[in-house]
């Protein structure tokens, strides 16, 4: 009943009803924004929960082998699409990433890059439509503000800066995607895994 995710769903399709928020499932498009951006973790999103997402990282993280290893928050609609079309065209890109696929960026809680970090994952790259293109409105305008927040947050506590990085991209862009991994990886090379800085 705290009201934020009645604040972040910009289609308004929730609301609190006798001080308990009340979804409306009908017309509710799934994007995930308020599940990322409730505090209680109250709020779930269907088929995308935090669970079923932090079980997605675990796998993800299970065995490290590679260095640098990232996973990517990629939204289903651009970036994900993206990935595919690098994937048809064949073009060649590092195997180091490990992709997760959410419906918007603004369903990245922090708490995701925070464990995939703390798992041992080298670098997380967050994904999602270029800005003014989220096809639920809003959603990577919500992304990028965690993220810059989050950002901020990993330097104070020592992280390198380029442990997370944040993309947009269009579903026509493959080249780009694979343009962004290799750039990436080749980032993540220049430092330490990140168990060091885990200490
Ligand atoms: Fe791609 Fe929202 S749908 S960022």
């Amino acid at each position: 009943g705290c009201r934020i995710c009645e604040s972040v769903c910009e289609l308004g399709r929730i609301k609190i009803i006798k001080g308990k928020a009340v979804v409306d499932e009908v017309a509710c498009r799934g994007c995930g924004a308020c599940s990322a951006a409730c505090p209680s973790g109250a709020l779930q999103t269907r088929n995308y929960t935090d669970e079923q997402i932090m079980a997605q990282i675990r796998e993800a993280t299970r065995e490290i082998n590679e260095f640098p290893l990232v996973i990517g928050f990629l939204c289903h609609w651009c970036s994900y699409a993206a990935a595919d079309l690098a994937g048809s065209m064949r073009l060649q890109y590092p195997t180091n990433l490990r992709n997760i696929r959410v419906l918007c960026a603004g369903r990245v809680n922090p708490s995701f890059v925070l464990e995939a970090l703390r798992r041992g994952a080298d670098g997380v790259l967050v994904a999602g439509c270029r800005l003014g293109e989220c096809h639920y409105t809003i959603g990577n305008y919500c992304a990028l503000q965690r993220m810059n927040v989050l950002s901020k947050l990993l330097v104070d506590m020592g992280f390198d800066e380029r442990r997370l990085r944040v993309e947009w991209l269009a579903a026509s862009e493959g080249e780009k995607f694979a343009g962004i991994v290799k750039d990436y990886v080749e980032q993540l090379k220049e430092l330490s895994p990140i168990g060091s800085e885990l200490k």
